[in-house]
């Protein structure tokens, strides 16, 4: 055939195939997540995530340094308290879980670590909402309050991003106004913007206790069904003054994500979820797949959807494997 075209020229050789590939997945814009347990000398497996751990602080130190020196210099922290009342009150308690563990990192490791923390109610309630709860109803205003300070006690411990992932209406200003109140004008927000009503953060739940005692999310979480949605969030989340924004899960989002990528002037983070990491690994375990491949495409996909960094729960295992050298 006389084609005067024909794409698979470049795809002929691995050289060729290197020379042409377009920017890809690097350790440097990956995200740990982490379940910070109280006390110390801690450490308990989470059956529905294989591979990770919830650690006490202690036991997360060594963990956070192993991952540091392979090029994963970010972790996102969640508390798993044994207290949890209606009010949540332990998410403002200075000397929880969290920010000791931030106070910890902060001192070892400095500026070389990103400490991201997420700031929502649902581990530290007996209902287990992000919110305050009348009745049946997940307040926003007097929530917003509580997630302020929240904010505050994180910042003060050392984070370097606070991460509401309750999605109140107001909180990213809110936020911003309480960090800047109390001295903190140098920690930034990353905003859970459009996050998802979603079915992938079943092993989440079961890791960090945080399931609804009673009915679900969809009054505050977004529907799955909405893309404009998304930018009226990301309109407001830029306006009250957000540093990045998150699309959360990852996987059946790449066009949200996207949009993001086109249309936000500050970066953009993707969640890679709970059950969408448990999906890849029960694949692999099941020899459906194998997951060095499949890790590096979903991952490599989402980057290519736009993203600018990924919070994922592969990051330390790729990073330690070498996947990526
Ligand atoms: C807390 C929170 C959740 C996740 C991150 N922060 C759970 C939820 O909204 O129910 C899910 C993360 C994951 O599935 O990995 N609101």
């Amino acid at each position: 055939m006389h084609l005067p075209i024909r794409p698979r020229r470049w795809r002929r050789t691995s050289a060729l195939r290197e020379l042409s590939a377009e920017p890809g997945l690097e350790c440097r814009q990956l995200v740990q997540g982490h379940f910070v347990l109280p006390g110390v000398q801690r450490q308990e497996d989470i059956g529905s995530l294989p591979g990770i751990s919830r650690f006490s602080a202690d036991q997360l130190l060594p963990v956070v340094e192993r991952d540091l020196s392979n090029g994963v210099k970010s972790v996102m922290l969640f508390g798993v308290p044994e207290h949890k009342d209606a009010d949540g009150s332990g998410a403002l308690d200075a000397q929880g879980e969290v920010p000791a563990a931030v106070r910890l990192l902060k001192q070892q490791f400095g500026d070389d670590l990103i400490v991201m923390v997420d700031v929502c109610l649902c581990p530290y309630t007996d209902h287990g909402h992000c919110g305050f709860v009348h009745g049946e109803e997940v307040v926003n205003d007097a929530s917003v309050v509580a997630l302020s300070q929240m904010a505050a006690v994180l910042a003060e411990a050392g984070a370097d991003f606070v991460s509401p992932s309750d999605m109140m209406d107001g909180r990213i200003g809110a936020i911003r106004s309480a960090l800047d109140d109390h001295g903190f004008q140098q920690t930034s927000i990353l905003a859970y913007t459009a996050k998802y009503a979603s079915a992938f953060y079943g092993p989440f739940r079961d890791a960090a206790g945080s399931a609804p005692s009673f009915g679900d999310r969809r009054s505050y979480q977004m529907d799955f069904r909405n893309r404009r949605e998304a930018h009226r969030e990301l309109e407001l989340d830029l306006d009250e003054g957000a540093d990045m924004v998150m699309v959360k899960p990852a996987l059946a989002y790449l066009d949200i994500i996207r949009d993001f990528a086109d249309a936000s002037p500050i970066p953009v983070c993707a969640y890679n979820v709970s059950g969408e990491y448990a999906m890849v690994k029960m694949a692999a375990r099941e020899g459906l797949a194998e997951e060095r491949a499949m890790t590096l495409e979903v991952l490599g996909a989402i980057r290519r959807a736009g993203a600018d960094c990924i919070i994922t729960y592969h990051a330390s295992q790729i990073a330690a494997a070498g996947w990526l050298r």
